[in-house]
């Protein structure tokens, strides 16, 4: 389907805004960029730091086949999908903290959410991704997180957005294919070799458990390791543990 790209100097959140277009849409892939959002999202209800002009905000509407199961799925690949785009542009190495958020040397660079809109029809389901990248900020308020730009983390000034963009647009709409045809099996090395967990202390289920980053299983979820045994770990915040 052809991309319909927008690119608008504000907006609430480019997630809102795509997800307004995608119910008018037929059959295209609306893409929404801003340069500033007065509200934009973060996962579990976070606000995201939008300051104008410095940073990449950008939504897709995808329409997924597979339903609901494949979500899951969804989430990791466009991770991956991110990671190897920023890798092209010279961010390199990416890494990933389950299930999507993109790391640079140890701070978070970025995030990704994903919702749902509207109802299964005909097998398919339609999907809002919306990407957040720091790349020139140098300065935030309000960020409860170490945090990092591709500015601060590479000590360079010269990222072009709509390179990146235009860089991310194409390994999605790639990866998405793939993922259809082939599941979520061609992206769990890919996404294993960017886990910034991998053997590392962290707490899972708000605290309840803890163990070593032990990588994903073959549906997506994260394994956290606790003396022989691998723990599957579905939902909540993984988060490592401060020592
Ligand atoms: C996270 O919590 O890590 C996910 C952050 C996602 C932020 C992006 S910015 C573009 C899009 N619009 C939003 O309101 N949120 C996403």
């Amino acid at each position: 389907s052809e991309i319909e790209l927008t690119v608008l100097p504000e907006v609430d959140s480019t997630n809102r805004e795509v997800a307004k277009r995608l119910s008018t849409a037929i059959g295209n892939t609306p893409v929404v960029l801003a340069e500033a959002q007065t509200a934009g999202r973060g996962r579990r209800g976070r606000p995201w730091s939008s300051p104008k002009g410095e940073n990449l905000y950008m939504s897709l509407g995808i329409s997924l086949a597979g339903g609901f199961q494949a979500l899951e799925g969804l989430s990791l690949v466009l991770g991956v999908a991110v990671a190897r785009a920023l890798e092209e542009v010279g961010a390199n190495p990416i890494g990933l903290k389950w299930p999507n958020d993109l790391y640079a040397f140890g701070k978070k660079l970025g995030g990704i959410l994903v919702e749902i809109q509207g109802e299964l029809q005909e097998g398919r389901v339609q999907v809002i991704a919306g990407i957040g990248l720091n790349v020139h900020m140098t300065r935030a308020e309000s960020v409860d997180q170490p945090w990092t730009s591709l500015a601060l983390a590479w000590d360079r000034e010269d990222w072009r957005r709509s390179q990146i963009a235009a860089a991310m647009l194409a390994e999605i709409s790639s990866s998405i294919r793939k993922f259809e045809e082939e599941g979520f099996a061609p992206f769990r090395e890919q996404w294993q070799a960017r886990d910034v967990f991998q053997d590392k202390p962290l707490t899972a289920r708000d605290g309840d458990l803890s163990g070593l980053g032990g990588g994903i299983d073959a549906a997506g979820n994260y394994l956290v390791i606790k003396g022989d045994e691998f723990i599957a770990v579905k939902a909540g915040d993984i988060s490592l543990r401060v020592q």
